[in-house]
């Protein structure tokens, strides 16, 4: 019979999955990857949760915006609607995301106006100061130095400008029909997250982080998803289309990890799809946070 022991691997360290190095604090390894079917989970995982996540994030005509890590645009597009008059520069490290996300805001908001950059966080071609306002969604989760990171951001930050931003925590996942082995599943996950230097539970860290990089006033709030037969649209578009998905695609990863067999895997999967249909329900928080670069004060 496969085993399946989560909480002790049969390896120590599960090898990172794929991805290029970044220079400097970036993570060794990207969990995600930058496959056809990662860039339609991250449009499903924006669209599902547009108005729970960008509530709130209105920049004003004429600010100038930077979006780090902006992957395929799924968020990019969420901005540039909410904020028209913005300046925005949105910068990834991976140049066929770039184009990817390009192509998205092309269609998805015609005649938006988006700088495009390609660039590492922690090497950014821009000035001190040169913008008003960051935006950084599900980066910060595959940083190995996340304060490090954030110093990057408040470097970019004129004096008073604000940083928003987002991230999940795995912990928050709890669902029914409860399953240990689904449990497992996500547990696996958060594993080779951390192996591949990065972090599915920051979410929780966010305050602490953004002290430690010099930001003031940080406020961080619960933004919740709680998907049941009322609400299917986030059934499918989050449990089914965006939390099943990032779990799924680890599998290869984990079995040759040692921290789960075939059949309990699968059967974890299964179990965990159930949460999608019927009576199931799954509950998950993100967490977003707002903070500033104190006045009169430089990162870099
Ligand atoms: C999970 S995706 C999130 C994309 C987008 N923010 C969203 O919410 O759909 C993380 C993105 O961060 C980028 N990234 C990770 N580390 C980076 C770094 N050090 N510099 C620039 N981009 C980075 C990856 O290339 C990837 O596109």
């Amino acid at each position: 019979m496969d085993t399946f022991t989560p909480s002790t691997p049969k390896t120590a360290t599960p090898t990172p999955t794929t991805a290029t190095p970044g220079p400097g604090s970036a993570a060794p390894g990207y969990i995600h990857g930058y496959s056809e079917r990662e860039a339609v989970r991250l449009g499903d995982q924006a669209d599902a949760l547009a108005d729970l996540l960008h509530s709130g994030t209105r920049y004003p005509a004429g600010s100038r915006v930077l979006e780090i890590g902006c992957g395929v645009g799924a968020q990019t597009v969420h901005l540039v609607r909410r904020s028209p008059g913005a300046r925005l520069v949105a910068v990834d490290r991976s140049a066929e995301s770039l184009a990817a996300a390009r192509a998205r805001v092309a269609e998805c908001a015609p005649g938006a106006l988006v700088e495009w950059r390609q660039a590492d966080l922690f090497d950014l071609p821009f000035a001190e100061g040169e913008f008003d306002h960051v935006f950084v969604c599900f980066v910060l989760e595959h940083l190995s130095d996340p304060v490090a990171g954030l110093e990057r951001l408040r470097g970019v930050l004129r004096p008073g400008g604000s940083l928003t931003v987002i991230e999940g925590d795995h912990g928050s996942a709890f669902f029914h029909p409860d399953s240990a082995l689904a449990r497992a599943a996500i547990d696996c996950q958060t594993r080779l997250q951390r192996a591949a230097g990065g972090d599915a539970l920051l979410g929780r860290r966010l305050l602490p982080l953004l002290d430690g990089a010099g930001f003031e006033g940080a406020n961080v709030r619960p933004c919740t998803v709680w998907a049941d037969r009322t609400r299917p649209e986030l059934m499918t578009g989050f449990t089914r289309d965006t939390f099943i998905p990032v779990i799924e695609s680890v599998r290869a990863e984990a079995l040759a990890a040692g921290l789960a067999g075939p059949a309990d895997w699968d059967r974890g999967i299964e179990e965990l799809r159930r949460t999608a249909v019927g009576e199931g329900a799954f509950h998950y928080t993100f967490f977003k946070a707002v903070a500033h670069n104190p006045a009169g004060t430089t990162a870099r």
